[in-house]
């Protein structure tokens, strides 16, 4: 089995959503790390702050909950990578997303409908876009999606419900590229240390936090997963025990278990 710096060799250029912070940022250092002539392009809000003298990074600023701008950013996307890296293997990696921590539709409806947007939508938006490009140079979509995608998910109801989208329309995107030279990857991780819980509503020094996963940790073995060609990776061993629990057992008794873990998140949630 090649090693995950031997396969990203193949590979020119990556697009990538949401690097400038949390497993986003996490990949853009490791996969410099591991192949410095990599070119990233970057889609977020915030530019991304690495200081790695290497990096050949290209911000496209892009909020994309909002279609037009990930029309825009694609376009640019293409132009730049026309001119900067015409040829060679592509890396897609959706990994923008958020979550919201709360009994519908707190903290607010246009809150929720946001979400499906960006951590739906927004993914679906993009790679159908890029997916031409994709296909006639080579190459792989990563998509982070969660472990939350394997049950549902009470007081994180729409997130959880998005990222079950998010690993469903992964895997069935790549039993249509096999033949290709293309494939995807849906990683699944469980809590991790990021901004995610945070800016989902709950403080530090939550349950969360207890059992969260260095960002690198999850990114490694993402790359590994990649590497050895596998079509979904659920990261770390306690994650996996409990996605599978979530995918064997009847759904609402998944439901009924998942609610009362996540309630016990409520303890510390922020005031809001
Ligand atoms: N941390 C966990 O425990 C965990 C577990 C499972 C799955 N995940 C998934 O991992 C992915 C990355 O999250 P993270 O944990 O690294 O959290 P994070 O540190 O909060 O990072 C989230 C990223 O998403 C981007 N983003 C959010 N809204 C956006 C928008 N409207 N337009 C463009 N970009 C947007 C943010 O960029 P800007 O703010 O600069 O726009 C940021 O870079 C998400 O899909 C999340 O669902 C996380």
């Amino acid at each position: 089995m090649p090693s995950p710096r031997e396969v990203l060799q193949t590979f020119t250029a990556v697009i990538i959503t949401g690097g400038s912070s949390g497993l986003g940022k996490s990949f853009i250092e490791l996969l410099v790390k591991l192949n410095p002539a990599l070119r990233f392009c970057n889609l977020s809000r915030t530019k991304p702050d690495i200081k790695v003298p290497e990096l050949k990074l290209r911000h496209f600023p892009c909020d994309l909950s909002q279609p037009q701008e990930i029309e825009r950013a694609a376009g640019e996307i293409e132009a730049h990578l026309d001119a900067a890296s015409p040829t060679g293997r592509l890396l897609l990696i959706n990994n923008s997303g958020f979550g919201s921590y709360g009994r519908f539709p707190e903290p607010a409806l246009p809150h929720q409908l946001e979400m499906l947007d960006v951590n739906v939508r927004a993914v679906v938006h993009l790679t159908g876009l890029l997916l031409p490009r994709l296909k006639a140079r080579g190459g792989a979509i990563v998509n982070i999606a969660s472990t939350a995608a394997f049950q549902p998910t009470a007081y994180m109801a729409t997130y959880g419900a998005s990222k079950t989208f998010l690993l469903h329309w992964s895997l069935a995107l790549n039993e249509e590229l096999r033949g290709s030279d293309l494939r995807t990857l849906a990683v699944c991780p469980g809590p991790t240390a990021t901004q995610f819980f945070r800016r989902a509503g709950l403080t530090q020094g939550s349950v969360a936090d207890a059992l969260s996963m260095p960002c690198e940790t999850v990114v490694r073995m993402s790359l590994r997963a990649l590497a050895s060609g596998r079509s979904q990776v659920v990261t770390g061993w306690k994650n996996r025990v409990s996605a599978l629990a979530g995918s064997l057992v009847p759904k609402p008794l998944a439901a009924r278990v998942a609610a009362w873990v996540l309630a016990r998140y409520r303890l510390k949630q922020v005031q809001r």
